[in-house]
């Protein structure tokens, strides 16, 4: 049983507590606490689905299943981080600061469509995109890539869509403009990531 500190917390939802691996600095596991069973079922089902497609991890953190710690069950990911080591902050983050997102303006631009298109060429269905379940990495201040931690994976009672290029792209596309509405109506003062949603239409 792996024993995790609670001093090692990097980050927490509705539903986990996400802290770094004791041994590994390149993992994270995630722990849940007011878990949402069906929420889990879905996501870790759709991993599998993703592992038998042999998609590109890119944009999406590793998956390296489950295992038991003090905490209870863990979930084992591949923990997201910057070039200096620290642990990449959420979109959110960038979002509620005008000076975060002008310093790392041209790295966020070409993530924010790498990201897009990443979902598109992968066919990589999510539930709603919230900023603060994106992760931008730091490569450089000119460079980074978005990361998408949480909400992935189709709720559709015949999830069709995994299956049909067309609907897939159409369900995709769907969620990527709302997230898009959603980011102009949360931070309408954030006038530099606008320019960067126009500047893809
Ligand atoms: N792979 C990761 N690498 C680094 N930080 C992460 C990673 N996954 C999650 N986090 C951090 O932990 C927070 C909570 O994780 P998340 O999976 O979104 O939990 P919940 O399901 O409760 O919303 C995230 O908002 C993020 O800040
Ligand atoms: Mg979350």
């Amino acid at each position: 049983m792996l024993t995790i500190n609670a001093t090692d917390m990097i980050g927490k939802g509705l539903h986990r507590e996400c802290y770094s691996h004791p041994q590994d600095q390149n993992l994270c596991i995630k722990i849940a606490v007011n878990e949402n069973v069906k929420e889990t079922r879905r996501e870790q089902k759709y991993y599998r689905l993703l592992k038998k497609r042999q998609i590109c991890w890119d944009m999406l953190p590793k998956y390296y299943g489950n295992m038991d710690t003090n905490l209870g069950s863990g979930a084992v990911f591949e923990m997201i981080r910057n070039h200096d080591g620290s642990v990449s902050k959420t979109l959110e983050f960038y979002l509620k600061s005008i000076q975060q997102t002008e310093r790392c303006y041209s790295g966020l631009a070409s993530a924010f469509f790498a990201l897009k298109k990443y979902l598109l060429n992968e066919q990589i269905i999510t539930m709603t995109i919230k900023p603060k379940n994106v992760l931008y990495q730091e490569i450089n201040d000119d460079a980074g890539k978005l990361i998408i931690v949480d909400n992935i994976g189709n709720s559709d009672y015949i999830p069709i869509a995994n299956y049909s290029k067309t609907l897939g792209d159409r369900k995709i596309k769907r969620k990527w403009y709302r997230f898009e509405d959603a980011i102009l109506k949360a931070y309408p003062d954030n006038a530099a990531f606008r320019n960067i949603i126009k500047s893809g239409t």
